[in-house]
């Protein structure tokens, strides 16, 4: 590894526990009990059609997998397929039609249940109304709503008329959307008045507009009407209102549009290492199949199953697996639209009590808060309908795999610590749970036709214990297929810099650091690149770093993420002549909030005369993370400005 080094993942306890078996009660019913790792390994890449056939194709598919120039290539060619017909119609007529789809939450209390037929009509009827707005197949209309019903069938009304959705998590911020629209070329977006935060009603509409007004071209916008009198609005010029586009298409269908499996079915733009972010592309039959597939195999979800991600459909892991996985597989997904500790901390128990929620799969960040706040909220509650947990987006620590184990699956719901990226499109390691024992702190095995490979800098596999890149080393069908700025990014992002030079070599760069255990197990150590995770999510540190840059006086930024895990540090250095205020202070929080989200505001700001820096310039935040963190300190030997450390932890102390 370079000098950068790695970003410590999780907390100090990563000393791995010991193995635990499968509990017997979830083996007697898993839907997976053989490994099927080797008939995979035997029979690849022909073993995805076992993926393949868990959707409905209008064309069938020519062959699994066509050889395109590395990294490219076609998943299920020739297929033709809707993902909107996977995920609603074909359920109608295998007699689910009355089931419920999504139980939706709402943050103040509201509840709604839509069963598949209530879904696939407001589809259909969202889908007519789109095209009335002059939609077609192969535009791409940008959506911009918090967890509201209308979030995915928005999602899927533009797959059914072959339109590439690109969803922007409803926190971010006016210029996030703005650089977004105007990244994808969008010139349709769908968003609402407003929402609660905690009770408050928060304008988003407002945020949209600022939006727009700084795209180049104009932008077609439906609102939906989220708030009613809490938040009385107007709609202004090419703004429309969801309920009136609807009902102006009451009883409407739409024929689903046939998309070759390689077709766009959506955007989601992420963020790299640089402030630029990357729009990753994924196709619908690939990406489809590999979301069903990796739902049934790893977190057990069958048509029968209540099954809650408690994640934001903002991002991948809602896009996969609240919307489109769960749903190709005709289960009943749950939609979730508040914080875990409103109105009381016990908010997420009293749903699965009440919902009978089978299976539960949210971020390790969530469980640490949850353990913090103790047993007494979750022993309030009767979890037993709990089968399985899942975990995503970082490390988790044995002692909260512990914790999650215990208070939350009373011992009897094995976890899936489940290791994937927006790029995978679904999960790439985990644990199978009703084949492998778990390892708390490591996250598994690669999945059946995953190859992993864990190299140093040189591209050679690292030893058994050592820690290095993780790579993926063969295609598989959920992987994106190229970024929306172009194929040549894309290369650069992922495959030059981690590839090994000879020929036919193929070699993904995730950008984690990583070890492979003696057994095969992959404990994932956090980013080896300048990106952290906010609650699961990624976001580059030189994202927030240029919006504190920004702020008149300041000379340099760092941002790291503290002891909560979600938590970021700013350690900002000022220009000669600016001294250190409360009002500066404030307009770094302000200008952060403003330019990526209220989400990713400092915990704090430290001025320092001086950032710890490499002999090459390089910023050290492995350093000012231990400080953050109270860790004893790394080494400091490749520090032009070693002395600046112990300055900057006195400073903290003394606040
Ligand atoms: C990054 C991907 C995948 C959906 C959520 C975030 C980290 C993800 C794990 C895990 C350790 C994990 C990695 C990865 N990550 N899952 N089980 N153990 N780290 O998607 O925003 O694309 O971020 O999240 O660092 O690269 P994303």
């Amino acid at each position: 590894m370079d000098e950068r080094d790695v970003v410590a993942g999780g907390d100090t306890d990563d000393s791995h526990g010991s193995r635990v078996p499968p509990p017997q009660g979830f083996l007697e019913q898993a839907t997976v009990t053989e490994d099927p790792r080797p008939s995979f390994e035997n029979n690849w890449p022909a073993c995805w059609s076992a993926a393949g056939d868990l959707l409905e194709w209008d064309d069938p598919y020519d062959a699994v997998l066509e050889d395109g120039e590395p990294p490219f290539y076609d998943w299920f060619p020739g297929g033709t397929l809707n993902a909107a017909y996977n995920c609603l119609d074909r359920h109608l007529h295998a007699g689910r039609k009355n089931r419920a789809a999504i139980h939706w939450e709402g943050k103040d209390g509201e509840r709604r249940t839509y069963t598949y037929r209530d879904l696939y009509v407001e589809v259909n009827e969202f889908a007519a109304g789109l095209r009335s707005l002059g939609v077609e197949e192969d535009d791409v209309v940008t959506i911009y709503l918090p967890m509201v019903p209308e979030l995915p069938i928005a999602m899927l009304a533009c797959a059914r008329i072959g339109a590439p959705h690109s969803v922007v998590f409803a926190g971010l911020s006016a210029s996030a959307l703005a650089t977004r629209i105007e990244a994808a070329g969008s010139a349709y977006l769908v968003t609402c008045d407003g929402y609660y935060r905690r009770g408050d009603a928060f304008n988003q509409q407002r945020k949209a507009e600022n939006a727009v007004l700084s795209v180049d071209h104009d932008v077609e916008t439906v609102v939906v009407d989220r708030l009613g009198e809490a938040l009385p609005h107007v709609l202004g010029r090419d703004q429309h209102d969801y309920d009136t586009l609807v009902e102006a298409h009451a009883g409407e269908t739409i024929t689903p549009v046939p998309r070759e499996s390689n077709d766009m079915l959506f955007v989601m733009y992420t963020s790299g290492t640089t402030g630029e972010p990357k729009g990753v592309v994924h196709g619908t039959g690939g990406y489809l199949a590999y979301v069903a597939w990796t739902a049934r195999t790893v977190l057990d979800v069958t048509p029968e199953d209540t099954y809650w991600c408690a994640a934001d459909i903002g991002w991948i892991t809602g896009h996969s697996y609240i919307v489109y996985g769960p749903l190709a597989l005709g289960t009943t997904t749950v939609l979730y639209e508040g914080t875990p500790d409103y109105p009381d901390r016990d908010r997420l128990w009293e749903l699965i009590e009440r919902l009978a929620v089978d299976i539960f799969y949210t971020a390790p960040t969530a469980v640490r808060a949850f353990m913090k706040w103790g047993t007494e909220y979750p022993s309030r509650h009767d979890l037993s309908s709990l089968r399985l947990l899942g975990t995503v987006g970082e490390p988790i620590n044995p002692r909260a795999w512990q914790w999650y184990y215990d208070h939350i699956g009373g011992g009897e719901c094995p976890i899936v610590d489940t290791w994937w990226q927006t790029e995978t499109g679904g999960m790439a390691i985990s644990t199978i749970p009703g084949v492998d024992d778990m390892h708390p702190g490591a996250a598994g095995k690669p999945l059946p036709g995953i190859g992993v490979d864990v190299v140093g800098p040189d591209g050679t596999a690292v030893e058994a214990g050592q820690t290095g890149y993780l790579t993926l080393t063969r295609p598989w069908p959920g992987m994106a297929k190229t970024l929306y700025s172009g194929d040549d990014r894309f290369l650069q992002e992922y495959w030059l810099a981690h590839s090994v030079p000879e020929a036919g070599d193929w070699r993904y760069g995730s950008g984690d650091a990583a070890r492979v255990d003696e057994d095969g197990y992959i404990t994932i150590l956090g980013r080896a690149d300048d990106v952290l995770t906010l609650a699961g999510q990624r976001f580059s540190t030189m994202e927030i770093e240029s919006a504190i840059v920004g702020v008149e006086g300041v000379a340099e930024a760092a941002v790291v993420v503290g002891p909560e895990g979600d938590d970021v540090h700013a350690y900002v250095s000022l220009e000669g002549g600016t001294e250190p205020s409360a009002a500066l202070e404030q307009s770094v929080l302000d200008r952060v909030e403003l330019s990526i989200g209220r989400f990713a505001r400092p915990r704090r700001v430290v001025f320092t005369p001086e950032l710890p820096k490499t002999r090459s310039g390089k910023i050290m935040r492995r350093l000012l993370e231990d400080v953050t963190n109270g860790k004893p300190l790394g080494d400091t030997s490749a520090l032009r400005n070693p002395e600046i450390v112990g300055e900057i932890r006195s400073t903290i102390d003394q606040e």
